[in-house]
């Protein structure tokens, strides 16, 4: 199998990390790659907004917990007012994906890039997971105020974040189950 396949095989969503941070040069080929994904129309609207500072990435998490707590979904109250709820598994690295809600396929290009960053990473031996609460928080004003401050377009939401770093040595390498029936082949 080329090394491609394999690299889609291998990939698998890791939630814990050790402290050890991404280089630089790693960071930039991963974003490289997410800014080489397909987009509608090649409208590349997105914006990669990569957040390296643990204090930043902790206050982030803070304001997410401050939206969850506001919510009428008991299982998002519990969260918003844990002390141990981290939403990016104390990753090293955030890359939060952004785009203009105005074309329907905002959320398409985004899901585009952040596989590109998912599989540039696994290349590169860093461990990923898509992080999904700024989607869901992102219009709460406080959580809103931060994202601007951070440098996330007014104009943006967020559908998705990438959480990039190193799985500790002794995680177990997950089975990837796939369910049967999910491909039709018509010739
Ligand atoms: C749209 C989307 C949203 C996701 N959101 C989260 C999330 O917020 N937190 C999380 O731990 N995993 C999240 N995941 C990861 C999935 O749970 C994971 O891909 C799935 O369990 C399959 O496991 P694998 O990635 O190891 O193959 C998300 C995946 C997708 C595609």
């Amino acid at each position: 199998m080329n090394q491609v396949l394999e690299n889609i095989r291998a990939r698998r969503s890791v939630r814990a990390y050790t402290d050890r941070q991404v280089s630089a040069e790693d960071l930039n080929l991963i974003l490289e790659a997410a800014t080489y994904a397909p987009s509608g129309m090649n409208y590349q609207t997105w914006h990669f907004t990569a957040i390296q500072n643990p204090e930043v990435l902790i206050a982030l998490n803070e304001r997410i917990k401050g939206a969850f707590a506001k919510s009428d979904e008991p299982r998002l109250q519990e969260r918003g007012h844990s002390q141990t709820y981290c939403c990016y598994y104390h990753a090293p690295t955030l890359v939060i994906v952004s785009n203009e809600p105005t074309q329907w396929w905002a959320s398409m290009d985004c899901a585009c890039a952040l596989e590109n960053i998912f599989l540039a990473a696994k290349s590169l031996g860093i461990d990923s997971c898509w992080i999904n609460q700024l989607g869901q928080t992102c219009d709460d004003p406080e959580v809103r105020a931060f994202l601007t401050e951070l440098g996330v377009p007014e104009n943006h939401r967020v559908y998705g974040c990438a959480a990039l770093g190193y799985a500790p040595a002794d995680a177990p390498m997950k089975e990837k189950k796939l369910k049967e029936g999910m491909v039709t082949i018509l010739r």
